[in-house]
């Protein structure tokens, strides 16, 4: 194992699901959270913005980070309905996804607005999980890469570092669908990010900077998945809402 290799992170995006008796959920995580998984690998939980708080509260000492979903790019003001990234680290939070396809698809996120949510992460002090990824068709027609390169040119903020930024891989037709790219597809994709990411922090941070998968990752798929250079972990939607299924997928780092 390469010295520069991070530490894995298996982050649980809840998306609109979970109301406050669904905090059993993070303590039965914690239950599940061993000293040996502990030393292998990092846990987040990202629940909905209602939940940040006492998610937060109730992990204190635990040292499963929680996060939120999604940020706005100001730090107060008229936006009705919004949250600031100050709010959610102010609540708690310590982790924000920014451009996750659901985002992109229903809200009509652009890279320049995702940019712009990740510098305000940064600027709260928060960790941006900044979320990459083709449409079926895209990858259908050969687009795959090219697609995934202008999204992250487009997306990360200069500011970035291994620190402060994740980068997810999360092909929009994986996304609930129960279907995967190959061991090979991953691989190349998370190659051309880490490519992508030595220009974009540079040489010597890129290869701390981690590369997470994300689509349809579940407890029996999760070791392979796990298992492919350049992947550092996984962004897990629907398996996360279970806690054994969870643990389960983080288990994968005990080999
Ligand atoms: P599923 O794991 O449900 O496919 O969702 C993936 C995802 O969108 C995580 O952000």
């Amino acid at each position: 194992m390469s010295v520069d290799r991070p530490r894995p992170l298996v982050a649980g995006n809840w998306k609109m699901n979970g109301v406050k008796s669904s905090a059993k959920v993070l303590t039965e995580i914690h239950a599940g959270y061993t000293p040996g998984l502990k030393a292998k690998v990092e846990l987040a939980v990202c629940p909905p913005a209602t939940l940040v708080s006492l998610l937060s509260y109730a992990s204190v000492g635990s040292r499963v980070a929680i996060g939120a979903q999604d940020c706005h790019a100001k730090e107060s003001g008229a936006f009705t309905g919004d949250l600031s990234a100050e709010m959610l680290a102010d609540a708690g939070a310590t982790y924000v996804i920014v451009g996750h396809s659901e985002r992109r698809q229903y809200h009509k996120e652009r890279d320049v607005e995702v940019c712009a949510k990740a510098v305000a992460a940064h600027r709260a002090g928060l960790t941006a999980i900044v979320c990459v990824g083709e449409t079926r068709e895209e990858r259908e027609s050969g687009k795959t890469l090219s697609v995934v390169r202008k999204q992250l040119r487009g997306s990360i903020p200069v500011d970035s570092n291994s620190r402060n930024l994740v980068v997810a891989y999360e092909p929009v037709w994986a996304i609930g669908t129960g279907l995967t790219p190959t061991v090979a597809d991953v691989a190349e994709v998370h190659a051309l990010i880490r490519d992508e990411l030595r220009r974009l922090v540079g040489k010597a941070d890129a290869p701390k900077v981690r590369i997470l998968y994300g689509g349809s990752v579940k407890p029996s798929n999760a070791a392979e998945l796990m298992a492919v250079e350049n992947v550092n972990g996984a962004l897990v939607g629907g398996a996360s809402l279970v806690a054994a299924d969870f643990l389960a997928i983080a288990g994968a780092y005990l080999g």
